[in-house]
Order: C-alpha cells, then structure tokens, then sequence
C-alpha cells in the first residue's frame, strides 16, 4: 500500500477558532477525518502530522523520504519564509503537493509569494477545506 505524509504547518491547530473569517469554521480534526476517508476509499496509508517548529518539519521530511511516496503539505506561515522546508522537499525529490486553505495571492503583499512552489507538483489553494481533498486525490492520481 502506498504511503503519504500529510503535514500542517504552523498554527494550523488552531483551525476552527483562528480568524474563521478568512480560514473558516472547520478544525483540523475534521479536516484530517475527511482526508482518512479519501485514503480508505482510495486505498492509501496516511500519516498525518502538525507542528509549529520549522526544523521539526525539516525533520519530519528527510528523516522519512524513503518511507513515503508522497507528500501533501501546507508550510502556513513557512511558505513565505522557509528556504530550509524548500531545500528539505527538493532534497526529497518526494512528489509533493502544496495546499492552502486561503489564496495566498489575493492576501497582503508578504503572503503573495511562496518559497515552497517552486519544488513542488502543483499548489492548490482558495477553496477552504476542500483544498485539501482536492490535493489529496491530485496526489493520489499523480503517484
Ligand atoms: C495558509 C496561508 C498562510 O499565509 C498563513 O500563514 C497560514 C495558512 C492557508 O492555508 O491559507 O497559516 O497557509
């Protein structure tokens, strides 16, 4: 069974609570419990991850690069700063789809560029929740 690595970045804990006005109401809980159900229909292994420290995330990459095939991620605030998640996804070469839940573009200046685009797939981002699901299923059918 093929096996990815979903990881949120940070504050992403806070889905639900946090400015709903631009992230909506829905948790990461449930968020994760809609991306198991894709997996189980789709028959793939997840293992889904959140944390709030950059090299944790750099970690959580290289140290399993060999164990997954691929990798679903939203860096959150890191997407705008992070040239140490970008080098760990490249130094991967793990198939890697980048979600947002916001389209970063249409948000203030420093949000309108991503670091981690570049390295990756494809990013899907502006459709809330579902840009998840989205991405899941795109990096399903891509690997
Ligand atoms: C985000 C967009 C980022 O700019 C922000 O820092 C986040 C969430 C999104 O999913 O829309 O934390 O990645």
């Amino acid at each position: 069974m093929k096996k990815i690595l979903v990881i949120h970045g940070p504050n992403l804990h806070l889905l639900g609570q946090r400015e709903p006005s631009i992230y909506g109401r829905t948790t990461l809980k449930q968020i994760d419990a809609e991306l198991r159900k894709i997996a189980q229909r789709r028959k793939v292994a997840l293992v889904i991850k959140q944390s709030n420290v950059e090299g944790e995330i750099v970690n959580l990459i290289t140290k399993n690069k060999s164990k997954f095939q691929g990798l679903l991620i939203n860096p959150a605030a890191y997407t705008h700063t992070s040239v140490a998640i970008r080098d760990a996804i490249a130094a991967s070469a793990i198939p890697t789809i980048e979600v947002h839940l916001s389209n970063i573009y249409s948000r203030e200046e420093f949000r309108q560029k991503s670091l981690i685009s570049p390295v990756v797939k494809g990013t899907i981002m502006g459709f809330g929740p579902e840009s998840y699901s989205l991405g899941l299923q795109a990096l399903i059918d891509l690997i």
